[in-house]
């Protein structure tokens, strides 16, 4: 392996994780209550061929099919409950801080207590996130004030790849000056999933990460991950798609605009064509990762772990599988998917807080997110503390 000059390390990471979980049973016995009540109410439209029963979920085939065994939400009530089957999250006062900050600085004093950094010696706050809960001012900005740090703060969205976009978008900070930067992921995924969609309802939880990203110049007070590495790829799909947004308003007024005319909403939410996003993701990262690790001159057999996105057990299976030219044992490839069900762009980053335990100084993992856009990121880190 050629010596590669490592600048920027990666000091801490935090994680905050709600209080509530929801197991599979738990889920798909709320999902089937709402279906027989649906096709009971819907009897003489279902009878007269005018509209299509629903049918019910199956915990066997969540966990089959994805790997998916619980989810933590920040409301499990709101979920389950048949007539509603969304969360209750209290829309707050603009004087209070806004649940998605709030989870980030929970998640954020972790990292901070673990690089041993006060407020005064960070430079900047990125929230890189999948679904930021306003346009402005921006999250980061909330979360900058609330934790007390000075310099700069701005918010980043690319899907599931988001904490590693922010990694190098954290990294390019530092090169350009700054000492330290918070990069936070903070992820409220079941407000916008559709639980009463059979084929999508189980497959995100809310969660939140933090990662401290600073300059490779002092003794570092715990653990000390080098970067030796990043790299993004971008490609455009509509296979997973969230239309959420303010000229949504626009479309209500004008009555146009839904995919689905009778339930104006749904398109608002989560949507996405499972297989191909499966068939085309695959290839796209493992080559992404195949091609940094030569570029680095980094055999993948000396890698020590893949901390891959958590969306699909046997999507991370045959990446592994491609990049590896075998099976990943659970060790090289950790799972949090079964726990954590998808947490969008905190996956990966899950994966590197809990499972980087057996790892010796000098030794190589990747953390790579993958999602929506298409959108991916590789982050090459070597532990040296
Ligand atoms: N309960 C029981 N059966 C279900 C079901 C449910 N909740 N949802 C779907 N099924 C059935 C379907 O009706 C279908 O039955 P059929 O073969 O008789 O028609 C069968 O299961 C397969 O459905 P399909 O949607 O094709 O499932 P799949 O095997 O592709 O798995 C995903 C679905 C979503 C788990 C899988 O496609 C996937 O994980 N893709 C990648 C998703 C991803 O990573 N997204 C990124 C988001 S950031």
């Amino acid at each position: 392996m050629t010596d590669h000059s490592a600048d920027v390390r990666i000091a801490a990471t935090g994680l905050f994780t709600p209080q509530h979980s929801i197991s599979n049973a738990e889920l798909v016995t709320a999902f089937n209550a709402y279906v027989e009540k649906f096709n009971a109410d819907n009897e003489a439209a279902i009878s007269a061929g005018e509209i299509q029963p629903l049918q019910k979920s199956s915990a066997e085939f969540i966990e089959k099919a994805s790997g998916i065994k619980s989810r933590y939400v920040l409301d499990k009530d709101g979920i389950l409950d048949i007539d509603r089957m969304a969360p209750h999250i209290k829309p707050r006062p603009n004087s209070e801080l806004s649940v998605l900050a709030e989870m980030a600085v929970n998640a954020a004093r972790e990292a901070m207590r673990a690089a041993d950094v006060k407020a005064a010696d960070i430079d900047g706050v990125i929230c890189a996130a999948s679904n930021l809960q306003r346009a402005y001012p921006a999250i980061a900005v909330e979360i900058q004030d609330a934790l007390g740090i000075g310099g700069f703060a701005f918010d980043m969205n690319v899907a599931c790849a988001s904490a590693t976009f922010g990694i190098e978008t954290g990294l390019g900070l530092i090169r350009a000056g700054s000492r330290r930067i918070l990069m936070v992921n903070p992820e409220i995924c079941s407000a916008h999933l559709n639980f009463r969609d059979r084929d999508s309802h189980f497959i995100f939880g809310d969660v939140c990460t933090a990662v401290i990203l600073e300059r490779n110049d002092r003794e570092p007070a715990g653990e000390s991950w080098e970067i030796l590495g990043t790299r993004l790829k971008t490609q455009f799909s509509n296979n997973i798609r969230n239309n959420f947004g303010f000229l949504n308003r626009c479309e209500r007024e004008d009555g146009d605009g839904a995919e689905d005319p009778s339930d104006p909403f749904t398109d608002k939410l989560f949507i996405q064509e499972g297989r191909k996003v499966f068939k085309e993701v695959v290839p796209m990262v493992s080559e992404l990762i195949s091609n940094h690790l030569a570029d680095l001159d980094i055999a993948p057999e000396t890698v020590k772990r893949f901390w891959l996105h958590q969306a699909n057990l046997s999507m991370n299976d045959f990446i592994s599988r491609r990049v590896l030219g075998r099976e990943a044992t659970r060790e090289e490839a950790p799972v949090v998917l079964d726990e954590y069900a998808n947490t969008s762009s905190a996956g990966s980053i899950i994966a590197f807080h809990k499972h980087r335990a057996g790892i010796a100084s000098g030794d190589i993992g990747v953390i790579c997110g993958f999602g929506a856009g298409y959108s991916a990121g590789s982050v090459i880190v070597r532990k040296t503390a």
